[in-house]
């Protein structure tokens, strides 16, 4: 396996590749969850590319940019025995080389401004702005996301789109632990009890999502119940609410394709989830 470490590096190796190439972006600290990604890659590729750069433009003021762990070296090794082709791993310069500052910016209308976007003003703009830059990079054919981060797959749906990328976009349903809880990055910082209860969160969308559909129950009185019963688990709610698949507005029982989305904190931790019915 290849680990690109610049811009120069990747754009020498992406030359001599031949046949079809799929990109799989990350921030790293690479969990099954990811992993299910690059299998998934490898079936609609020739070659797979993982990138991995923990972005700042997508990091609020008061967020975990200088926590967020960084274990590119294990990662590396878990991507060789996956048998992915290449890694790149750039320095922020390589991505941003006139500073954060200085950037042209990718928004996306609408989609960046609710749920996640409404409490992390500018992350789905960070988002957008680098895997439009990976794609620029990268020159994919395809590219992998999960659907663990269902506002930001629709966001980078929406940018290829908008941008004419001729990028085919997959999205890998989300990969959980026994329990239920969602893999991720962020659970490393749960504490031991922190990390007991956060099942519930998926339980709880689960259960909400039986009210709405088979049981009849009123959505804003599921929803009502669905956020009292995380608050008496020691959730602290961002944010749950029931939209539409197809453009995250509010859903009502006539829509056919709904989804939970769920944000909420443990301690200092954010957690996110969403279940589709
Ligand atoms: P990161 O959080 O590292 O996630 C990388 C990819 O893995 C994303 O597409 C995410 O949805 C997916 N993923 C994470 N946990 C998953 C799980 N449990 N099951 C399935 N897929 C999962 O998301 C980002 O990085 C960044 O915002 C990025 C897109 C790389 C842009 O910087």
């Amino acid at each position: 396996m290849q680990v690109l470490k610049s811009l120069e590096e990747l754009r020498a190796w992406r030359q001599l590749q031949q046949g079809s190439l799929a990109l799989v972006p990350t921030m790293g600290n690479l969990h099954e969850g990811h992993l299910k990604l690059t299998d998934l890659a490898q079936q609609h590729a020739d070659q797979v590319v993982t990138s991995i750069f923990v972005n700042p433009l997508q990091f609020g003021a008061n967020e975990d940019l200088d926590s967020y762990p960084r274990t590119l070296e294990a990662d590396c090794q878990a991507l060789a025995e996956r048998g992915v082709d290449a890694v790149f791993a750039p320095q922020v310069k390589d991505v941003y080389p006139r500073g954060l500052e200085a950037q042209t910016f990718i928004d996306v209308p609408s989609t960046s401004e609710i749920l996640c976007g409404a409490s992390r003003p500018g992350h789905f703009r960070g988002v957008a702005t680098v895997v439009a830059k990976l794609f620029n990079m990268v020159q994919p054919d395809l590219a992998v996301f999960g659907k663990k981060d269902y506002q930001q797959l629709q966001v980078i749906r929406l940018m290829a789109q908008d941008l004419s990328f001729p990028i085919e976009i997959l999205g890998m349903p989300t990969e959980r632990a026994e329990d239920g809880l969602a893999l991720s990055s962020r659970n490393n910082y749960l504490s031991s009890s922190e990390r007991q209860t956060a099942p519930r969160l998926y339980q709880v969308l689960q259960q909400t999502a039986v009210a709405i559909s088979n049981n009849g129950t009123a959505i804003e009185q599921a929803l009502a119940e669905a956020r009292i019963a995380l608050q008496d688990s020691g959730f602290r709610l961002d944010y749950l609410e029931l939209r539409r698949q197809a453009d995250l507005q509010p859903a009502s029982q006539a829509d056919s394709a709904k989804v939970l989305l769920v944000a909420a904190y443990l301690g200092r931790t954010r957690l996110i989830d969403n279940l589709t019915f």
